[in-house]
Parts: structure tokens; C-alpha cells; sequence
């Protein structure tokens, strides 16, 4: 017999990485106020989202899942979330049409505000500080008082959620992402470069067989899959407070959803079987994802798939991998193999960012572009060796011309870190390097 499950039954079990609010009573009053709002997503668009999942689990689609690291309530404004749209485009365009294959698009955005932390304190300029947790949690300033943990910032980050799917809701429906307009979606400082020009041809192609459907009476206004594009929100879901009071029974079905965003993801830091995370995921009927990382055992990984998907459904789990690009070649083939034994029709996607931060010798938590496309050859050559489909990736990337991860076309150096470090958490790629990745694992793909 399952045990009975509501959004409320993970506080009966450990929930690691939860802020400690300085007031239960204030925070309960927020989440009061918040399970009182609109749900951000609908149970419709979530369960549309499974179904395209379900095409990657059969091996008939991609998955690109991409957004920043952590988003900011600081750079909040339509030029952010208009360009990031834009890039995530731009990559699916060259993944698609140098594969034949379609792309579901998922955006690490609208939401992707709460931050694991591997420590309650770190060390900012010589002092100790409380950890910075995500601007839904706390603010990065290095003093004491902004590092205190402000429920009214869970307020804010619905706002802001809010907004931006409106903004997203509103690009990829109305005339934006038309793939006519497949040329404005190269960023201006990407465009000179080489990724810019490499782009631009593959945009003429594009361009020529638009032209040549159009002869033949089909264009972008009589097919609205050319006009229009359908784009999924996505965040770790850490704090689950907000997740619970997001958290909606679907009148049409009666299932429960998280409706803070399409699909949401456990962190590697919070899987454990028995604890809070696993508990709230059981019960939601998102398509929903689960970070694997290289410490896992095939036995826990397919514990964890009994936990997630008890029905074996398509969609329904994928399985992020961040093996780190030294480890995957040991420790993915099992787990691979595992999963694939115990019936559980997963996709895999691979994370090639979080097995690959370091401190450079300047003191930057950085990425080498490097190891980056090292972990995901990786990913291919693993699900080559054992017959199961590489799924897609998910990465950290912005569109701005930031300097946070070494090497790439640019050849980023150690000393040129501190020109444009702006991340407030991990070290995202920037557009020219978003670019170059898309067409490198179009390549990878093309010939595995
Ligand atoms: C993340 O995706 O930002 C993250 C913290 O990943 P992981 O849980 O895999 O470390
Ligand atoms: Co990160």
C-alpha cells in the first residue's frame, strides 16, 4: 500500500537546505497569502510538457534545457529575459536543423531563484557570512543583515515569475519566435564573431526553405508550429514551502500539480529516499527531473526511479546526470544500464556544469569550455556503448557577453575572469559560447 500523500506530507521527513527564517509566524503568513494567489502554470501545459518528454524518452526528440544559474531580482527587465529567450532559440534552431530532430525547450527561468548551498557559511573579502541561498531566500550583499532570510522574498519571486512568463508567454506566441524571423535572433555581439557567421549561413538555409514551402502555398502564417513556439518554465524546486502553497489540484483530473512552474527538478544535495524533497516530488503529476551526480550507486539510482515514476511513464522523470567530465566514463555506463533493466523509461539529460567547477589560480569558481564539451562527448559515447538514447542537455548559460567560463572560441584566459564576472552564483556561458556548444553537439549527434 503507498502511504498517503499531500503537499504537506514532506514536513513529516528531513528537508535539507531549507532557509532558517528568523520568524515561522511572518513566513507562514506569506505562504498563507501565496496559496491564495493564481497558479503561474496550468496543469495542461504541464501535462503537454510530459507528453513531449515522453518523444525524448522514445528517442524522437531532444531536450535543450537552459537559464541561468540563479536569477536576479536586480537584472529583472524585458531586455534579460527577451535575450535569453532569444539565445535558447537561436541553440534549438541550430540543434534542429542540423539533426532533424525536434527540440523541447525548457528555460532554467521564471523561477529558478533558490540556491543549494555546501555550506552554511562562507567566507566574503576575510569574513564569515551566512551562505547566500538565491534571492528568494536572502540577498548577496556581504553584511550580516542582508544575509538574514526575508520571507517577503518569496512574495517578490512570484512577482517576478509572474511577469516573466507573462514576457515569455507573449514572445513565443505573438510573432516572435516565428521562424521567419530566424535571422533577428542573432545577438548583436555574437553576430560578428565567427558562432555569429557560422549562424548566419545556417539562417540562409533556413531562409531558402522557408521560401521554397511558401512557393508551394505553405508559410509561417497558415502553420502556426512555424509561428509560434512552445517554451517550458523550469527551477530547482529547494524551498518547499513555496513549492506547497504553488501546489494546485487540477479540477479536470483531480491530480495535484506544482504550479510554479511546468517542471521542476531535485537538486543533487536534497535526493536522499527517505527525505522531505523525494516525499513532496512523489506527489505532484509534473513532468519532474532529478539530479544524479557522481557519488550515486545504480542500486540508489533505481530506488529513486521506484520512488519518482511507480507507473514507468513516459515524461514523467528525467534523470540530469553531472558526473563531472573525469567520472562519466565510469560512472554512467551502470547506472545507464540499470535503469534501463528496471523498466523505467527516463530521459537522460546531461549536466555538464555542476561536475566541472573549480578555482582558478585568480580565485574564480570558474568552467573550462573544455571540460564542458569533455563531459558531454561523455554522455554520447556512454549511452552509445549501451544502447540508450542521450537525451539532451542542460546547461547554465547567459546571453550577455559575460566572462565566467574559461576557453571557447574567444580562448577566455584566467586574467580575463574579472572583466565581466557578473554571475551571482555559478559561472554561466555566454552567448558565444551557448553558440559554439549548440553546433558542437550537433555534431556530436550527427554522428553518434
Ligand atoms: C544547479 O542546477 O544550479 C545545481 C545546484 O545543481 P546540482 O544540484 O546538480 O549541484
Ligand atoms: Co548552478
Amino acid at each position: 500500500m503507498a502511504r498517503e500523500w499531500t503537499p504537506s506530507s514532506w514536513r513529516e521527513r528531513a528537508a535539507k537546505q531549507q532557509p532558517t527564517w528568523p520568524d515561522a509566524t511572518a513566513v507562514d503568513e506569506v505562504l498563507k497569502v501565496l496559496s491564495g494567489y493564481p497558479p503561474l502554470v496550468f496543469a495542461g501545459e504541464s501535462r503537454q510538457l510530459r507528453q513531449d518528454l515522453g518523444r525524448v524518452a522514445r528517442g524522437e526528440a531532444l531536450l535543450l534545457q537552459a537559464g541561468d544559474c540563479a536569477e536576479s531580482f536586480d537584472s529583472f527587465n524585458a531586455v534579460s529575459i527577451r535575450e535569453r529567450l532569444r539565445l535558447i532559440l537561436q541553440m534549438a534552431v541550430v540543434l534542429t536543423y542540423s539533426t532533424g530532430v525536434p527540440v523541447v525547450k525548457t528555460g532554467r527561468i521564471a523561477g529558478q531563484f533558490a540556491k543549494p548551498r555546501s555550506a552554511d557559511f562562507e567566507n566574503v573579502g576575510g569574513r564569515e557570512l551566512p551562505s547566500f541561498r538565491g534571492h528568494i531566500v536572502n540577498d548577496p550583499a556581504p553584511t550580516e543583515s542582508a544575509r538574514i532570510p526575508d520571507p517577503t522574498r518569496l512574495l517578490q519571486a512570484y512577482q517576478q515569475s509572474a511577469a516573466t512568463l507573462n514576457l515569455l508567454r507573449a514572445f513565443t506566441k505573438g510573432g516572435f519566435a516565428d521562424l521567419a524571423r530566424v535571422h533577428a535572433w542573432n545577438l548583436e555581439f555574437v553576430a560578428q564573431s565567427p558562432e555569429g557567421g557560422r549562424y548566419e549561413a545556417l539562417a540562409n538555409d533556413i531562409d531558402r526553405a522557408l521560401r521554397f514551402m511558401s512557393a508551394c502555398g505553405v508559410n509561417t502564417e497558415s502553420v502556426p508550429h512555424l509561428h509560434e513556439v512552445d517554451f517550458y518554465t523550469s527551477h530547482e524546486a529547494l524551498i518547499l514551502g513555496y513549492e506547497e502553497a504553488l501546489t494546485r489540484q487540477d479540477s479536470l483530473t483531480g491530480d495535484w500539480y506544482d504550479c510554479s512552474a511546468h517542471m521542476v527538478w531535485i537538486g543533487e544535495r536534497t535526493r536522499e529516499l527517505d527525505g522531505a524533497h523525494v516525499e513532496f516530488f512523489r506527489g505532484i503529476h509534473n513532468p519532474i527531473g532529478c539530479k544524479i551526480g557522481p557519488a550515486a550507486t545504480a542500486d540508489e539510482v533505481v530506488e529513486l526511479c521506484d520512488a519518482l515514476d511507480p507507473e514507468r511513464a513516459e515524461g514523467r522523470l528525467t534523470l540530469i546526470t553531472r558526473m563531472g567530465a573525469d567520472s562519466i566514463g565510469d560512472r554512467l555506463p551502470p547506472i545507464l544500464r540499470a535503469v534501463r533493466d528496471s523498466g523505467h523509461p527516463v530521459v537522460w539529460a546531461c549536466d555538464p556544469m555542476h561536475g566541472n567547477t573549480f578555482t582558478s589560480n585568480s580565485g574564480h569558481k570558474t568552467r573550462h569550455f573544455d571540460a564542458i564539451l569533455a563531459e558531454i562527448r561523455g554522455f554520447f559515447a556512454a549511452h552509445a556503448e549501451v544502447g540508450t538514447w542521450p537525451g539532451g542537455v542542460h546547461v547554465e548559460l547567459t546571453s550577455d557577453d559575460v566572462t565566467e567560463c574559461l576557453g571557447g572560441a574567444e580562448a577566455l584566459s584566467d586574467d580575463e575572469l574579472d572583466l565581466r564576472y557578473e554571475t551571482i552564483c555559478d559561472p554561466r556561458l555566454n552567448g558565444r559560447q551557448s553558440l559554439d556548444l549548440a553546433f558542437e553537439v550537433a555534431e556530436m549527434l550527427r554522428s553518434a
